[in-house]
């Protein structure tokens, strides 16, 4: 099975339509209207009426005598490029163009009936093409006589900066319109990726349905706005959380956009949460009007107000004292996470099921102390104090002093309670007891001892030494004082701590991993290739890395049994794993680690 697809030559900028006309210039069809006359193309505008082009030709005026500003053209190139552009408001003027790209307000009567005139304006030659987000392409061709030249150019916001393109077909659009429309857009110096005619094309129809979870984790109180936020751009890289991304994207586009998805999946994951609608019909859309899910200082403005969250009822309880500290286990988790505790001055004991494996963790947090040497990162008498507080130990016996203990041993819920039961009758009473499980419910391990009012998750995000992130996770039964030791010793080890409850997935797999089989669920359906997809998401919402890059590196098994504990607790039909996904995992392609997943990395 072939997954990846080759990306084309870039074609030279003026092959394809040499003139074209951009109808609707508003914050989408100026920028496409700008950066068309920029590849030398001769571009006609077209606006309402004639105050709409004389302010349309203002925005493009300001816009490119800002580039000149930055030293982005000179004064002369902006000059050309304004002699190529004219604005009317005359809709006969785009007969002279070969691509009409439609870029007027987001209504599907608007939209069919602006296509039926162009139908009857242009030659059948001309491709005709719409801007929508949400709509159906289809629906749009089907108010002309000529569906095979009719395609849809989604372009980002802004235009000029945003090197994604979706390209999107219907099942009518012909081939070699698809070709030209991608190579128009390369010939921009845009990424065009190609995707089939669903609401949302690629880069909406993931984005959204993980915006809305998370929408819906806010409102049921799971963890707070700012927590969320902050989990997803501390644990997954993202550039921004989801809940100031809604506020910037507008609540009112991404209920649209959900209703649309909606209506054509009927998957309840994709129905906008209720808060989202409340928060329209109350004006509150996000930045735009000042207050959504966080209140601005001024409509349009990005500086959210300090304000307690509606949702966050916080309540001051002070944290138990923390000198000791116990980790257990000898994997790259128990090794790091060791290392956080050593660095910031704890005392740590390390256990292992035997001296040898605790002596062996030991030598694996010492050569990771070593690279920060070397790297410049630490200094050496640090380093010498750092190991010296590290004790390695095979008996569990030795933490009958810690003021914590964490363990990180194998992901087995038996192993788990096991070596909560035999925690109990060794460690002091008074010491909170942790677990850095990841899919586990915390509260089956807190059941196994005999004070689960003492137990808690930490869950660290692997390298523990580098990623800031840390879920504090608080069952029915954790005492409030455990928790607070717990985020107050987040902080004293420099990690970023945010709460939640005992569900799976907690705040990070919750949210990534759904996403995630959404994206293996469109290869499945060939809907979109790997590469397509993966170019989508790092190019249109600023991702490190795409869906399918990010499966290889966890390893398919991993997501696939974190993706059947979601599935599993929630029972969300759309939650199932992708059939895909486990054909890959019974295949033995796990990823990067048996040098197969999406992609064959022994190849490359
Ligand atoms: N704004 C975004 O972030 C964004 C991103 C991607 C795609 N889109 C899509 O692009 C399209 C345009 O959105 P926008 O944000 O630029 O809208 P906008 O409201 O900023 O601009 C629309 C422009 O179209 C003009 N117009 C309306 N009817 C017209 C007609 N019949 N003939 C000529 N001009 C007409 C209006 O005067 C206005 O200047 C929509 O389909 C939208 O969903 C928007």
């Amino acid at each position: 099975m072939t997954l990846t697809e080759p990306t084309p030559e870039p074609a030279p900028a003026l092959d394809v339509f040499p003139v074209v006309a951009v109808v609707g210039l508003g914050t989408m069809g100026a920028g496409i209207a700008e950066i068309a006359a920029r590849s030398r193309r001769r571009v006609v505008g077209v606006e309402l009426d004639a105050a709409a082009a004389g302010a349309a030709l203002r925005r493009i005026e300001e816009s490119t005598a800002h580039s000149v500003e930055r030293g982005r053209m000179t004064a002369e190139e902006r000059a050309e490029l304004l002699g190529r552009i004219s604005v009317g408001h005359d809709l006969n003027a785009a007969a002279e163009a070969q691509l009409v790209i439609e870029e007027i307000p987001e209504q599907l009567d608007a939209k069919r009936e602006l296509f039926a005139e162009l139908d009857r304006i242009c030659p059948a030659g001309t491709v005709l093409a719409t801007g929508t987000t949400a709509l159906s392409v289809t629906r749009i061709a089907a108010a002309t006589q000529r569906p095979e030249r009719v395609i849809g150019l989604h372009f980002f916001n802004p235009a000029p900066v945003m090197q994604l393109v979706e390209v999107v077909r219907t099942v009518l659009t012909s081939a070699d319109v698809a070709e030209a429309a991608a190579a128009f857009a390369r010939g921009l110096g845009k990424s065009p990726v190609a995707a089939g005619d669903r609401p949302g094309f690629i880069v909406n129809g993931l984005l959204f349905a993980y915006l809305n979870q998370a929408a819906a984790m806010y409102e049921s109180r799971y963890a707070t706005r700012e927590d969320i936020d902050a989990a997803m751009r501390l644990g997954c890289g993202l550039p921004m959380g989801p809940l100031a991304l809604l506020d910037l994207i507008g609540v009112d586009v991404a209920k649209t956009v959900l209703e649309a998805m909606y209506a054509q999946s009927h998957d309840r994951l994709h129905a906008p949460a209720p808060v989202l609608g409340q928060l329209v019909a109350a004006g509150l859309l996000g930045r735009k009007t000042g207050r959504g899910f966080y209140t601005y200082a001024a409509p349009g403005s990005s500086q959210p107000v300090a304000e307690p969250d509606a949702h966050g009822d916080i309540v001051a309880v002070a944290g138990r004292q923390v000198r000791g500290v116990g980790v257990c286990g000898s994997g790259t988790m128990a090794t790091g996470i060791a290392e956080v505790f050593a660095k910031a001055g704890y005392d740590v004991t390390l256990v292992a099921r035997s001296q040898e494996k605790a002596d062996r963790a030991k030598a694996a947090l010492a050569k990771s102390l070593e690279r920060m040497v070397a790297k410049g990162r630490l200094g050496e008498a640090d380093r010498d104090a750092a190991l010296a507080r590290v004790t390695a130990s095979g008996s569990l016996e030795d933490l009958a002093s810690a003021d914590l203990v964490l363990e990180a041993v194998a992901e087995d819920l038996a192993v788990k309670q096991e070596l909560f039961a035999t925690l109990d009758k060794i460690c002091r009473p008074g010491a909170v007891l942790a677990t850095t499980t990841s899919s586990l419910p915390v509260i089956q391990c807190a059941m196994a001892t005999g004070r689960p009012q003492d137990v808690v998750g930490m869950h660290f995000f692997n390298p523990a030494p580098a990623m800031r992130l840390v879920e504090v996770v608080s069952t029915v039964l954790t005492g409030p004082d455990v928790t607070a030791t717990v985020l107050e010793l987040c902080t004293a080890v420099r990690k970023h701590p945010v709460e939640c409850g005992d569900r799976a997935g907690f705040i990070v797999n919750a949210l990534l991993f759904p996403y995630l089989n959404d994206a293996v669920r469109m290869i499945e359906e060939h809907y979109a290739s790997v590469d397509d997809v993966d170019t989508a998401m790092q190019l249109g919402c600023g991702y490190p890395m795409g869906p399918f890059a990010l499966l290889d590196v966890v390893g398919l098994d991993v997501s696939l049994t974190i993706e059947k504990v979601l599935h599993g607790e929630f029972r969300e039909p759309g939650l199932a794993p992708a059939p895909l996904l486990e054909h890959l995992v019974a295949a033995g392609c796990l990823g990067r680690k048996t040098g197969r997943g999406f992609r064959d990395h022994a190849r490359r």
